[in-house]
C-alpha cells in the first residue's frame, strides 16, 4: 500500500538511502534534516519535498505522515561534547513522538548496538546494556521514551550493528572501518589497523538497513538487532578488500589510540529475536557486500 513517510535525517547515511529506496516503491516521501551532518549530493535523484530543520528544536507541521522513520542523530560516538548529543538526541526523539502522537504515525526510530558495549557476544536484546558513550545513552533513553508510549503511538526501534556501504562519505572519521579501509588502499599505502586487528565487528550492509526498516512497519512493537549474526575481524575485512581490489596488502599495525573502556572490542548480534517477530534476517553476505560496495567506490569516488 502507498504512504506518506517522512524520513528524518534523509540527507544523511541510512536516511538518505532509506528515502530514495521508499521513493522507487512508489511511497510519497518527505525529507527532514538540518544538514548537521549531511551532504546533499545523498539525495541526488530524489524528487520528494526536503525541509530543511532541526528536529530537536520546536516546530510546525500540519502533514499527516503514515509512517516516520527516524534516523536524525548526532551519529558520532566520540562527539566532543556529551550533553549537546544526549540532548539533541532526546529532545529530537520527543518532538518526533509528538508529531506521530498527534496524527497517528508509526515510528520506526534507529537506535544502536552501542547500548551493548562490551558486554558478552551475542548480544541479546534484553541483555544487561553496558553504555559506554553518551551517544549511546542518548539512544538508550530514546528506547526507554519508546516503552513509555507503548500504547500510544505504534513504535518499533532498531538496534542498528556496523553499518556500512554508499552514501557514508560525508560522515568522515565516524564513516565504516570498509571505507578508510579502502580508501588507504586506493592510494597504495597499507591498511591500518589497531594492533592485532583481531577486533571483531557484526558488519551489515546498508541495503539490509533499508530491508529492516520497511521490515519494521509491519513487525510487533518493540526494540530489534538489526545486524548479520556474524562477526568479522578488521584482519578478516582487509582480506575481503584485498579479494575485492584484486590488491595483495598486509595490513600495518598501531597503537589503539582510545581508552579501552570506552571502545567496543567485539559486537555481535543475537539474530534471532529480530527473524522471529522483526521478520528480518540480511541477504548480504559480508565478501558479497564488500565487493558491491567497492564497485560502488571505484566508480563514484576519485582518487588522486
Ligand atoms: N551508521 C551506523 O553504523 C549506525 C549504527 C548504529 C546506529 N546508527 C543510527 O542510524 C541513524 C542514521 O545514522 P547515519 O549513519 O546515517 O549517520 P549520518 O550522520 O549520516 O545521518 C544522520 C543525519 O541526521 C541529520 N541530523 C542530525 N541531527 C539532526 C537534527 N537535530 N535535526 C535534523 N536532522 C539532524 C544529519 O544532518 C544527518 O543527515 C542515526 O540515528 C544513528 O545513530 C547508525
Amino acid at each position: 500500500m502507498r504512504m506518506k513517510a517522512l524520513v528524518t535525517g534523509g540527507a544523511g547515511f541510512i536516511g538518505s538511502q532509506l528515502a530514495l529506496w521508499l521513493e522507487k516503491e512508489g511511497h510519497t516521501v518527505t525529507v527532514m534534516d538540518d544538514f548537521f551532518s549531511a551532504d546533499s549530493r545523498n539525495l541526488t535523484g530524489f524528487s520528494g519535498r526536503i525541509l530543511r530543520q532541526d528536529v530537536s528544536q520546536d516546530f510546525e507541521c500540519s502533514e499527516k505522515f503514515d509512517s516516520i522513520f527516524h534516523q536524525a542523530a548526532i551519529t558520532d560516538p566520540r562527539y566532543p561534547t556529551d550533553d549537546e548529543v544526549f540532548k539533541r538526541n532526546v529532545n529530537g526523539f520527543k518532538n518526533i513522538l509528538s508529531l506521530a502522537k498527534k496524527h497517528g504515525s508509526k515510528v520506526v526510530y534507529a537506535s544502536t548496538a552501542g547500548v551493548y558495549g562490551n558486554g558478552p557476544v551475542p548480544m541479546k536484546e534484553d541483555q544487561v546494556k553496558e553504555c559506554v558513550t553518551a551517544y549511546a545513552l542518548s539512544k538508550l533513553e530514546m528506547e526507554r521514551m519508546a516503552k513509555e508510549n507503548e500504547g500510544q503511538i505504534r513504535l518499533v526501534g532498531l538496534r542498528y550493528f556496523n553499518v556500512f556501504g554508499p552514501h557514508e562519505i560525508h560522515k568522515g572519521r565516524p564513516a565504516s572501518m570498509i571505507y578508510h579501509l579502502w580508501k588507504q588502499m586506493r592510494e597504495g599505502k597499507r591498511p591500518r589497523l589497531f594492533q592485532w586487528g583481531e577486533q571483531i565487528r557484526d558488519f551489515i550492509y546498508v541495503k539490509d538497513v533499508v530491508k529492516a526498516n520497511l521490515c519494521a512497519l509491519t513487525a510487533a512493537p518493540g526494540v530489534y538487532n538489526v545486524g548479520t549474526g556474524v562477526g568479522t575481524s578488521f584482519n578478516q575485512l582487509v582480506t575481503y578488500l584485498n579479494e575485492a581490489m584484486g590488491t595483495g596488502m598486509e595490513p600495518e599495525y598501531f597503537e589503539m589510540p582510545f581508552d579501552g573502556k570506552t571502545y567496543q572490542h567485539h559486537t555481535l548480534a543475537d539474530i534471532e529475536t529480530a527473524k522471529k517477530h522483526l521478520h528480518f534476517e540480511a541477504d548480504w553476505k559480508m565478501s558479497e557486500a564488500v565487493k558491491d560496495y567497492v564497485g560502488f567506490l571505484d566508480a563514484n569516488v576519485l582518487i588522486p
